[in-house]
């Protein structure tokens, strides 16, 4: 590390709230630790997870850094002692569990992945929250298997715009809701089969409509309250509910009697949260499955907005805007 600087530019929350609390700090360039990469940062992407931190909602896990960014990519310029899968000047996509805001960030090895040379900087940035949340998810907890139809809430989301290209590569049908006309042309483009506008269409009776009455097998969720009955509603026998979010009410009344008439299964995970363990086989088949894919150009995150570093408070607003498409991603 001796040609590194020993202080960088990071984006602090210098207290909860508004975008405006996103300030530039000069931090220590952090030190990889075993099996850790040290990685100049070229760009990071932002997550809905990294606002509700910034609101005080989401605090860092233990140990983790403060400093926002959950994804990144750069180039490997540092290696912790037992760090072997990386030479000194690869460009890499990394998982975080914090820090991505910043000149340099520390990722472990077994989370990041080599970057396709098709891809941009900003596009490699934008890939791994959303890949190995919706790879975990949708394909491990979810099973989505080809034929099967899924049922994407969030359509236009990050999160959202990345499932329906993998749902879609796997062959599976997909159906999504957003919630403007614009939004659900853009995830038609993208290649969903149906888009259900939910401030103006009951997604219950589009997503019947639309199976010929039997329901979709896999829905991936991040909006919750009275959405949960509704999935019960909405899902075929044997159908697959995965939780990742809630827009709104953690709490809902429901009817469990669809469960069992329908054979329904609920789960939902998170990933920020999860072991280095548990993380590192999550990366390693996401990357197995669809790094040709992405190489290929077959799947291509759909990208919003790059904005330089110092403007994460933009970048912040926009994303509350709910304006987006897609991602969101911070130049450094
Ligand atoms: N569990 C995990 O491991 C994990 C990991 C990463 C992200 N997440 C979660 O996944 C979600 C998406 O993340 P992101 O970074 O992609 O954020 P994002 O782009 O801001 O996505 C939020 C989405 O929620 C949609 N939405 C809000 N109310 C809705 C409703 N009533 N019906 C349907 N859609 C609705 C919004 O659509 P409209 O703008 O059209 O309303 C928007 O597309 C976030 O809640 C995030 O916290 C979970």
């Amino acid at each position: 590390m001796t040609d590194l600087p020993v202080r960088m530019t990071a984006i602090g929350i210098s207290s909860p709230g508004g975008p405006e609390v996103l300030r530039p700090e000069e931090r220590p360039v952090p030190t990889p630790g075993s099996g850790e990469i040290l990685v100049k940062v070229a760009a990071a992407g932002v997550n809905r997870p990294d606002v509700v931190q910034r609101k005080g909602f989401y605090p860092p896990p233990p140990g983790a850094s403060d400093i926002p960014g959950l994804e990144i990519c750069g180039t490997v310029v540092a290696r912790g002692p037992d760090a072997t899968s990386f030479a000194l000047g690869d460009r890499v996509m990394a998982l975080v569990s914090g820090g991505g805001y910043a000149e340099y960030c520390v990722a472990h090895e077994s989370h990041a992945l080599a970057v396709p040379q098709n891809l941009s900087d900003a596009e490699a940035a934008a890939i791994p929250e959303t890949l190995f949340t919706v790879w975990h998810n949708v394909f491990e907890r979810g099973g989505l298997t080809a034929g099967e139809t899924l049922l994407v809430h969030g359509g236009s989301s990050g999160i959202g715009t990345m499932a329906i290209q993998l749902a879609k590569a796997f062959g599976a049908r997909v159906i999504v809701t957003a919630g403007s006309d614009d939004k659900c042309a853009a995830c038609v483009k993208l290649g969903a089969d149906a888009a259900v506008n939910y401030r103006t269409q009951d997604f219950v009776a589009e997503t019947k409509a639309a199976t010929g009455g039997k329901g979709v097998e896999v829905i991936l969720d991040m909006v919750g309250g009275d959405y949960i009955d509704r999935n019960y509603e909405a899902a075929a026998v044997d159908g697959r509910i995965v939780q990742i979010a809630f827009q709104g009410p953690s709490k809902a009344t429901v009817d469990f009697r669809r469960i069992m008439l329908k054979r329904l299964h609920h789960t939902g995970s998170t990933l920020r949260a999860r072991s280095v363990a548990d993380k590192a086989a999550i990366v390693a088949a996401a990357g197995k499955a669809v790094l040709p894919l992405l190489a290929a150009g077959r799947v291509r995150p759909v990208m919003d907005t790059s904005v330089p570093l110092a403007e994460a408070p933009a970048a912040h607003a926009r994303m509350e805007s709910s304006a987006h498409i897609g991602k969101i991603v911070l130049l450094v």
